[in-house]
């Protein structure tokens, strides 16, 4: 999908998509794990660009598919919702290889379609093991696919689902492997004791997706400028934006509205008592926060009041992965905005 304004550059994202593309490239499963409004899915859209995937896989690009899972496509969270968008989206995303087109306008209609009319849980299970298998075998693709939007699926698919997911893998070992992009550490979505196969597939492998750095946050703004035809005009407004975000593109996004109403220039656009009392700003920090764990909103409010010293080590590495906090020398950490840490401190 082309975007309105500027594309993003290759290098977009290139700290998260370096080693992403690297665990695709070698059919190694991975979680990728990012707070509410961090990007996730704005990253996704832009690895499925075929550029994009050819920049990072070279000739290999040609013989691998990205499959995505988009979770808001799921019918019901049940063995039949995930086999079925399973079938469907490795079809679709099939049909767009010239190599693979026919394949998968016979499966379609031969195989999906009628299945669609008289849905059967384990017809969805087998098509979709023997379409993988086509595609793998014969055609000597390699499949990942792509979990988007995953949190509830994490916590809701019966046990069943993780095992069936492990075993497609072992069939096809080298040639499929998944990806799954979550808000949360999986081990707080769901015990994995009762996914032990799956988890310790994907568990040791995790990439944080943390706030923007400068130049990702220069493409999201110039992005929204042409959007909404609203051009940034004194030189260090995009810098004033980024050091009160933190780099979290919801925020920045909230901030860059601000702009309508607001002059450039205007000292209330670096106050951030007078921003975290802007509704857009104040939802995204209670979106950011909602996001998060209990256990993390509780560590995350005693740590701005100065309540803890320690943060448990398992806590410190999840908010550091989730970029929530910052390392600011080698031994003191902070909140990586400070409307956010604002925000923590006047929570009730
Ligand atoms: N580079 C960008 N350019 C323009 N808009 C952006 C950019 N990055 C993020 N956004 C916007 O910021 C918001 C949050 O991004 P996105 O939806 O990708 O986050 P997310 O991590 O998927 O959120 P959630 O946890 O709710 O699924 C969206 O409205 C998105 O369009
Ligand atoms: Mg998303």
């Amino acid at each position: 999908m082309l975007e309105i304004g500027p594309q993003h550059t290759l290098n977009y994202r290139h700290d998260i998509l370096s080693p992403l593309f690297d665990y695709i490239q070698s059919t190694e499963s991975c979680f990728l794990i990012g707070a509410g409004s961090m990007g996730k899915t704005r990253l996704l859209d832009h690895l499925m660009r075929q550029d994009v995937q050819q920049n990072y896989l070279g000739e290999q690009a040609n013989k691998t598919l990205l499959i995505r899972m988009d979770m808001n496509r799921i019918s019901e969270l049940s063995e039949w919702g995930i086999y079925e968008l399973g079938l469907t989206s490795l079809l679709q995303t099939g049909g767009l290889q010239p190599e693979l087109e026919k394949f998968a306008k016979d499966s379609i209609n031969d195989l999906l379609k009628p299945l669609l009319d008289r849905p059967d849980t384990l017809k969805a299970l087998r098509y979709l093991e023997l379409t993988i298998g086509g595609i793998c075998r014969q055609n000597n693709f390699k499949l990942c696919f792509v979990f988007d939007e995953f949190d509830e699926a994490y916590r809701q698919l019966p046990a069943k689902v993780f095992a069936h997911l492990r075993a497609i893998r072992d069939a096809n070992k080298n040639q499929l492997s998944y990806t799954v992009f979550l808000r949360n550490l999986p081990h707080c979505l769901r015990p994995p004791a009762d996914h032990e196969s799956f988890y310790e597939l994907l568990s040791r492998n995790l990439i944080g997706i943390g706030p923007y750095n400068l130049t990702d946050a220069n493409e999201m703004l110039r992005q929204l400028e042409a959007r909404r035809s609203l051009f940034i005009q004194l030189p260090n407004t995009r810098e004033n934006l980024f050091r009160v975000s933190g780099g979290h593109p919801g925020l920045l996004q909230a901030l860059f509205g601000l702009l309508k109403e607001t002059p450039e220039g205007d000292p209330h656009l670096v106050n951030t008592n007078w921003l975290i009392g802007q509704e857009p700003v104040k939802e995204e920090c209670r979106k950011l926060f909602e996001s998060l764990t209990n256990e993390e909103r509780q560590s995350l409010t005693d740590f701005v009041h100065g309540r803890v010293t320690m943060l448990s080590p398992d806590m410190h590495k999840g908010l550091l992965i989730k970029g929530l906090l910052k390392p600011e020398d080698q031994t003191t950490f902070r909140v990586f905005s400070p409307i956010f840490n604002l925000y923590l401190q006047k929570l009730p």
